[in-house]
């Protein structure tokens, strides 16, 4: 039986990566709308080589916008996975704006076009940001009942979308579920992120910026299992619930410098410490044992297996990055990191 994906920010880091995965792991049955706004993060180019897929197609249109989001439903809508969002926290710190018109509204108005419409599904890609900090010296982990405490603009406003998205299936009975994951890392990642940000820079040697004293931690996952974890959850998910998404991969942000420094053959001078960001959550960790107990799915890719891969994309990929960076990015970087750049 034929199912269509509405698949929102499709064009960004793992929207494109889910697309790409979708279509490699279904058959000729499923069909998949990319609706994505096209913002600064966007990039069509990571979905290229599949743009003539009878299986796929994009609507151009903002998600807080309810004619863009109609445009979608050109034809019935099984399963929503909404990835669209401004998803930068340091961007969130400088302006707060956008963070609220598109993960906050822009999920109301998604949720409330899909209930009108009726869909089997709605699943939201959250984050474990919404956990807020974890103590540096502890083994806490963020489990699915660990009260919401978000401390980013960022990560409140994707806090806000999880508390609406949980009071559709309260309140209406909509059958909707929650992703929250880690930290992810692979190819197609927009460099203002840490890990493409450092290899880039490694690789053409210039400043890797480590905030602060590069102790905070992240629980690092590969793009791709995050991918196969959602499509677990659209298949076997409970509707109403929550799902953390990790691979147990807790580094500190020093370490993954090192990682990326020795991965790319540059020389540890580069390591540049730089003023903290405002707020920094010292530590996340993410327990995935409900996922893995109610599927199948379990993270594949280690840390250094795939943070090889990763540098070894971002090497055979200059032109796609280099194209990044030379745009609206240049102006970013300048007035973020301006005095430790050559
Ligand atoms: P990204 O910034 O790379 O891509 C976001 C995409 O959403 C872009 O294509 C952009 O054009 C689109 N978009 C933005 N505003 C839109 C709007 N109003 N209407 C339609 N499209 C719009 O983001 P990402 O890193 O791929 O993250 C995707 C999702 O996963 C986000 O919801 C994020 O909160 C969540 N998430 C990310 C991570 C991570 O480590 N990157 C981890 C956990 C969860
Ligand atoms: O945990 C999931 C979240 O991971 C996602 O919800 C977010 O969308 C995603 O951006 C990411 O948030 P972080 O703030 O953890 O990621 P970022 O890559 O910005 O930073 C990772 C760590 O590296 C963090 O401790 C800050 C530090 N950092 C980051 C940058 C950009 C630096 O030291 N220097 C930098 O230049």
């Amino acid at each position: 039986m034929t199912q269509h994906i509405l698949v929102t920010g499709g064009f960004g880091f793992i929207g494109s990566n889910y697309i790409r995965h979708l279509l490699e792991t279904t058959d000729g049955d499923t069909l998949i709308t990319n609706l994505d706004h096209v913002t600064y993060a966007a990039n069509p180019e990571n979905l290229a080589d599949i743009d003539t897929d009878p299986r796929y197609e994009f609507v151009h249109g903002d998600i807080a916008d309810s004619r863009a989001v109609e445009k979608a439903w050109s034809k019935e809508v099984d399963i929503v996975v909404n990835f669209a969002a401004e998803s930068h926290v340091d961007r969130s710190i400088e302006s707060s704006e956008a963070f609220i018109r598109t993960n906050v509204l822009g999920t109301q108005v998604l949720l409330e076009t899909a209930r009108s419409r009726g869909v089997k599904l709605f699943l939201q890609v959250s984050t474990d940001e919404v956990y807020g900090s974890l103590p540096l010296d502890t083994q806490d982990v963020f489990l699915e009942d660990t009260p919401i405490a978000p401390n980013s603009p960022y990560a409140a406003s994707k806090a806000g979308a999880d508390l609406l998205v949980q009071s559709y299936f309260e309140t209406h009975g909509f059958p909707t579920s929650i992703t929250r994951c880690s930290n992810n890392y692979g190819p197609y990642q927009y460099p203002e992120k840490l890990i493409p940000l450092f290899v880039t820079n490694a690789l053409d040697g210039h400043a890797l910026p480590l905030y602060g004293q590069g102790i905070n931690i992240r629980d690092w996952i590969h793009v791709t299992d995050h991918c196969r974890a959602i499509q677990a959850v659209v298949e076997h998910g409970t509707p109403g619930e929550v799902f953390n998404i990790g691979s147990r991969n807790e580094r500190n942000n020093l370490d993954v410098a090192r990682a990326i420094l020795a991965a790319t053959d540059a020389d540890e001078s580069l390591i540049t410490y730089v003023t903290d960001r405002p707020g920094h959550d010292l530590r996340y960790a993410i327990d995935p044992a409900k996922l893995e107990q109610h599927t199948d799915w379990k993270p594949l890719i280690d840390f250094e297996e795939g943070l090889t891969q990763t540098v070894a994309w971002y090497r055979d990929n200059r032109t796609w990055w280099e194209r990044v960076r030379s745009g609206a990015f240049r102006e970013y970087y300048d007035r973020r990191y301006g005095a430790i750049h050559e």
